[in-house]
């Protein structure tokens, strides 16, 4: 191994920690806590470990969690109306409602019910419409969570090569977005892509985000390159990333572990949008 390891357990703490000191302002000030609300719809077992946690941090922050746990088989109508209840109450500043829902729930229109104003995912249209044109509005937590990471480590992307594996609305896209708007050259590669290889070869920026794990081969990258590795794939040997670790570290120049890379990084980027949409629901 010769790449360096990209510690995001150990920024998000420190992203936490900043987040934090700033609540106490916003409490004086307004007279209340910032407030996130978490929905949850059934019993996905990951799921419930990620609300869990986003609760935790929540409050460890300072700041107020409103979490609602519904039944899996909950009439999608029964959700809209808890979100329209939410998006009307002054004490709430976000609305989180956890991904994947269950089959007989249309994502998209729950999703787009959340008012732009509180959606601290950034997947409301607007929001995603707002990041395209370059307009201020919310980003998704987890590839606001990278850029972080990359702006850290390279600081000024301008110019550079990036990849992005991956077409989700959660990560690729937002993602590719967030990089053409700090002037790298994008390249969004996917599942039905020819020839990966040969983009990857090019790559000062590889963020892989496809959902298969040790996908991304240690001699597809170029030597040195900044690798995301955005995977969290449950296999019998654990958790592993999408990007072949062992192989990858050897060539590139910086690289995220699994765990302990990306991961940590989406709660502490939900928290800063978490406080950014207390400061303007309240101002
Ligand atoms: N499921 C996996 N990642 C996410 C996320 O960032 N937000 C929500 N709401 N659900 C998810």
């Amino acid at each position: 191994m010769s790449a360096e390891l990209i510690d995001g357990k150990a920024f998000a703490a420190g992203l936490r920690a900043r987040i934090a000191e700033q609540v106490p302002a916003f409490r004086a000030a307004a007279g209340r806590a910032p407030g996130l609300a978490v929905v949850l719809v059934g019993e996905d077992p990951a799921s419930a470990v990620y609300v869990r946690s986003k609760g935790r941090m929540t409050r460890e922050a300072g700041m107020e969690s409103f979490e609602h746990k519904l039944p899996a088989d909950t009439p999608q109508d029964d959700l809209v109306a808890l979100v329209d209840r939410l998006n009307a109450d002054p004490a709430v500043d976000g609305i989180l409602v956890q991904l994947p829902l269950p089959r007989h729930i249309d994502e998209q229109a729950v999703l787009t019910r959340i008012s732009p104003d509180k959606d601290v995912d950034g997947f409301h249209p607007v929001n995603a419409g707002r990041l395209v044109t370059g307009l201020e509005g919310f980003v998704p937590c987890t590839p606001l969570g990278c850029l972080m990471l990359l702006e850290d480590r390279l600081g000024d992307l301008s110019g550079l090569d990036a990849v992005v594996i991956g077409r989700s609305n959660i990560v690729g896209k937002p993602m590719a977005a967030l990089l053409t708007a700090k002037s790298c050259t994008v390249t969004l590669v996917h599942s039905r892509t020819r020839n990966l290889p040969h983009y990857l070869a090019h790559a000062d920026i590889v963020v892989a985000a496809v959902g298969r794990p040790h996908f991304v081969q240690g001699d597809w990258l170029k030597p040195g390159a900044t690798v995301i590795d955005v995977g969290i794939n449950r296999t019998d040997a654990g958790l592993v990333g999408d990007v072949d670790f062992d192989s990858a570290a050897s060539v590139a120049g910086s690289i995220t572990p699994v765990p302990g890379g990306v991961g940590p990084m989406t709660i502490a980027v939900l928290l800063r949008n978490t406080l950014v949409a207390a400061h303007r629901n309240a101002g």
